[in-house]
Parts: C-alpha cells; sequence; structure tokens
C-alpha cells in the first residue's frame, strides 16, 4: 500500500519526538493507519544541532514554507510554533495547496483558527490539532467526536503543567512562588515566553480552543478572561487546605440560555472533586453533556512522548482518510454566541 508522506518542520522536544515514536511503533502504526507513514523530509533553524537522530535520507529545507510546494509530501507536520510568522505561513500555504496539516500550534489556532479552518474548508484539505491541548489526553477527539451527541454545557481543565508544578510544589514543600519558578522552567515545559504559562495565556490559548469546539461558535481568544498564579502566596495554599480545597488554575467554559463565558483564574478547588488531585505537570480535562454526565480525563499535557503521542494519532486519521470539519462543525454552521461579562458571576 502507498505510505502516507509526511514533512516534519521543527525539531525540538515534540519533532525529535514524533519522528521517534514513528520509528519505535512503526508495526503497530502502519497496521492501524492502514498503510506505513513515512517521513520524507525535515525542516528546523538549525541543521548541526544533535538531536539523537539520524536525519539520513531525509530532504532537509531551511525555509520551511517550501515543504507547502513539494509534491512528495501529503502532510505536513507543523511544530514550529508562534502565533504567526513562518508557523502560520507554511501552515496556510500547505492548506492551500490542499495538503493536510498537523499541528501543536494552540497560539495560533486561538488567534486564526476560525480563518485557517476556512482555508481548510477552501481547499478541502484536513487541519488536525489534537496535540494543541493538553498534550497526549484525547480531549479535542472526546469533544469533537465522542462527545458530539451531547449538548455540553461546561468545560473545565487544568491545561498548563507548568503553572500546576509550581502549584503543586508550593503545597507539597511550603515553598514560595519565586522559589519554584526556575525549577518548574528547567522541566522543559515552558513556552518560549515563560510569562505565557504563568499569566495564563496558555491556558487561555487552550481554552479558546475547546469553548469553540464544545459551543460550535468561532474562536475568540479576546473573549477569554485570563488572570495567572504570580500573585498566589503559600500561606493562600496553606489556608485553602485547611479549608478542604486545592487551589488550582483552571480554564473554565460556560454555555447557558443567556451565552458563553470562558475565563482562566486560579480557583479553589474542593478536595473531593477529581480535577484537586491532579498534580505535578499533568493536565486535566472535564466535560459535562446533558447525556453523559461528566466525563474526566487526565493525563501528561506536554513533553515529548505525550505531544508526540497525539501528533501520530493525527497522522492516522489522515492516512485512513478519516475527516472531520475544523471546529468539528462546517464554518458557515458556527454560530457566533453572545461573551458574557465576567461580573455576571
Ligand atoms: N507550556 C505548556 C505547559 C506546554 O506548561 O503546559 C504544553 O502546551
Amino acid at each position: 500500500s502507498t505510505p502516507l508522506k509526511i514533512g516534519v518542520a521543527g525539531l525540538g522536544t515534540v519533532g525529535a519526538g514524533v519522528l521517534a515514536l514513528l520509528e519505535r511503533n512503526a508495526g503497530i502504526i502502519a497496521t492501524r493507519a492502514g498503510r506505513p507513514i513515512t517521513v520524507c523530509a525535515v525542516s528546523a533553524r538549525d541543521r548541526s544541532r544533535d538531536r539523537g537522530l539520524s536525519l539520513e535520507g531525509l530532504r532537509w529545507y531551511d525555509d520551511a514554507s517550501q515543504m507547502a510546494t513539494d509534491d512528495q509530501i501529503d502532510v505536513v507536520v507543523e511544530l514550529i510554533g508562534g502565533s504567526a510568522g513562518p508557523a502560520k505561513e507554511l501552515v496556510t500555504a500547505a492548506l492551500g495547496q490542499g495538503k493536510a496539516v498537523v499541528t501543536a500550534n494552540k497560539a495560533m489556532l486561538a488567534l486564526h483558527g476560525t480563518e485557517l479552518a476556512r482555508c481548510a474548508e477552501r481547499n478541502a484539505a484536513t487541519l488536525a490539532y489534537e496535540a494543541a491541548v493538553a498534550g497526549g489526553i484525547p480531549a479535542i477527539k472526546a469533544l469533537r467526536e465522542g462527545l458530539a451527541g451531547n449538548q455540553l454545557s461546561r468545560v473545565t481543565g487544568i491545561l498548563n503543567g507548568t503553572c500546576n508544578y509550581i502549584l503543586t510544589c508550593m503545597r507539597e514543600q511550603k515553598r514560595e512562588f519565586a522559589d519554584v519558578l526556575a525549577e518548574a522552567q528547567a522541566l522543559g515545559y515552558a513556552e518560549a515566553d515563560p510569562t505565557f504559562d504563568i499569566d495564563g495565556v496558555d491556558a487561555a490559548h487552550k481554552m479558546a480552543i475547546l469553548a469553540a469546539l464544545a459551543f460550535g461558535q468561532p474562536v475568540a481568544f479576546d473573549a477569554v478572561h485570563v488572570e495567572g498564579i504570580r500573585d498566589i502566596t503559600a500561606t493562600d495554599i496553606l489556608l485553602a487546605e485547611e479549608l478542604g480545597y486545592r487551589i488550582k488554575l483552571l480554564g473554565i467554559a460556560e454555555q447557558d440560555d443567556a451565552g458563553v463565558t470562558a475565563r482562566v483564574h486560579p480557583c479553589m478547588v474542593p478536595v473531593s472533586h477529581p480535577i484537586a488531585v491532579v498534580e505535578g505537570v499533568d493536565n486535566a480535562v472535564v466535560a459535562e453533556g446533558d447525556f453523559v454526565g461528566r466525563v474526566v480525563l487526565e493525563g501528561r499535557g506536554a513533553g515529548a512522548g505525550p505531544t508526540a503521542s497525539a501528533v501520530v494519532a493525527d497522522l492516522i486519521d489522515i492516512a485512513r482518510g478519516r475527516h472531520t470539519p475544523v471546529w468539528g462543525t462546517a464554518v458557515s454552521e458556527l454560530t457566533p454566541r453572545q461573551v458574557l461579562p465576567m461580573d455576571r458571576h
């Protein structure tokens, strides 16, 4: 059978993880995909860097955007990052050529998701992004496919591993935010701009994506209320614990007859709630639907292995010819909902 040929743009932690996964699990992947998935081209900033990978036999591109016009490539995997610039140029160009795109780029989708979905539709191309939200947790598939029969009322999540790790260390070791910050960043999960993590921006990108999917509305990052964890003290955490709560940075999107709200801020979560005991770098996503009730998903939200796992799941879907609209609904069917002010809560 004809292999699915992919080009990988960006060979950082995740890119290297994708190559390693595709190689190690090639047998089961070919069975599940119905054909082999083969990397034929790669692109990164620095060709000489040692990534512990052999790039022999792969076409190298200094300029990732050239992958869009490489006839040998069926799918472009965009792992460059950044909401605009080279990542968005590559994705737009590849979709424009009718190529499928797999991306982990939450900032790009949160800011330009509706525009990119339109571009994908115009060119009958797939744009898949399981890796963009909550790393290895299949949150996108859960909302878009697994729960598609439900009217969803609320989606809640711990969506930033760096913040969850900081809050966990502060509680367990009774240390202050500034003391544990550097350790959290040394884990390698932090964004290129680490203020995106601690100020809640990264979680808000992911929440904008989940809210769009859950409620069938255009992505609206600007409408997400954002507050991070900088001002949380060890005393706050201790007092919350005495009252039976854990402090978590949560993303919350809700829908009722009046409209939609989406927000990211620190919350007191009762220890009896499953999300309260999600500790360290783990993420969690909780969805509430009218027929299914509450669904809780937990797992690694970042890192090479979990993120590669999500990227490869998308590649297998594409190899199989499975195609769903980017936001679960055709762009023309997305319903702009009134985004309610926060003081309603
Ligand atoms: N900076 C993110 C985190 C990486 O800490 O969770 C995964 O999106």
